[in-house]
């Protein structure tokens, strides 16, 4: 199809829901790090749109920066070994830092990352993810901000890709079948 919101069977977090979520989410981070330095790092490339409007959602100062990782192999996550390429253009030593992403499937990256952020020296170091699958997870993760957990399917939409695609839609939801074979 050419229109890509065709392509979804079922929308699981329209636009309006989510955005939502993202203001209480960011209410609760803003009342956890009253009178704090805080900065927000996004992990490239899949937490751009949640960045975007979690971080407009916010009343108070905060920066943001980004990271981007990698897996070591061929597309699968199962070694555990993560790689940086790109990493923070700031110093983290001594400040409160949030961890921001769209989604945790096995816990790897950012059970890798809140790991290696934390060996810089940071205040603290805290998780907020919009989407969490609970059935999938492979290593513990501390998450402080959750915006929903789902079930172990696959979905797109907001920031999460298929095939690099789909990223661009504003719901979130489950492909069609037919997009698959
Ligand atoms: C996806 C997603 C998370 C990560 C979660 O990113 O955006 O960052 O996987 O999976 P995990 O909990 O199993 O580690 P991906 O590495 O696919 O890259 P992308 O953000 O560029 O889509
Ligand atoms: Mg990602």
């Amino acid at each position: 199809a050419s229109h890509v919101e065709s392509d979804l069977v079922n929308v699981l977090y329209t636009e309006e829901q989510i955005q939502a979520r993202l203001a209480e989410l960011a209410r609760d981070i803003e009342r956890d790090y009253e009178g704090e330095d805080l900065l927000i790092v996004g992990i490239l490339r899949g937490a751009v749109m949640v960045m975007a409007d979690l971080a407009r959602s916010f009343t108070r100062h905060l920066e943001m920066d980004w990271m981007a990782v990698s897996s070591y192999g061929s597309g699968t996550k199962s070694s555990g070994v993560v790689r940086i390429l790109k990493d923070l253009d700031t110093d983290i030593s001594g400040r409160h830092v949030v961890i921001v992403d769209e989604i945790i499937d096995t816990g790897l990256t950012l059970s890798w990352l809140t790991s290696n952020l934390a060996s810089r020296g940071p205040a603290s170091v805290a998780i907020c993810t919009l989407l969490r699958k609970p059935e999938a997870l492979q290593m513990p993760v501390d998450v402080k901000y959750v915006g929903w957990d789902i079930p172990n399917e696959f979905v797109v939409g907001y920031g999460l890709d298929f095939d690099e695609k789909y990223r661009n839609l504003r719901d979130i939801g489950t492909l069609a079948p037919h997009v698959y074979s």
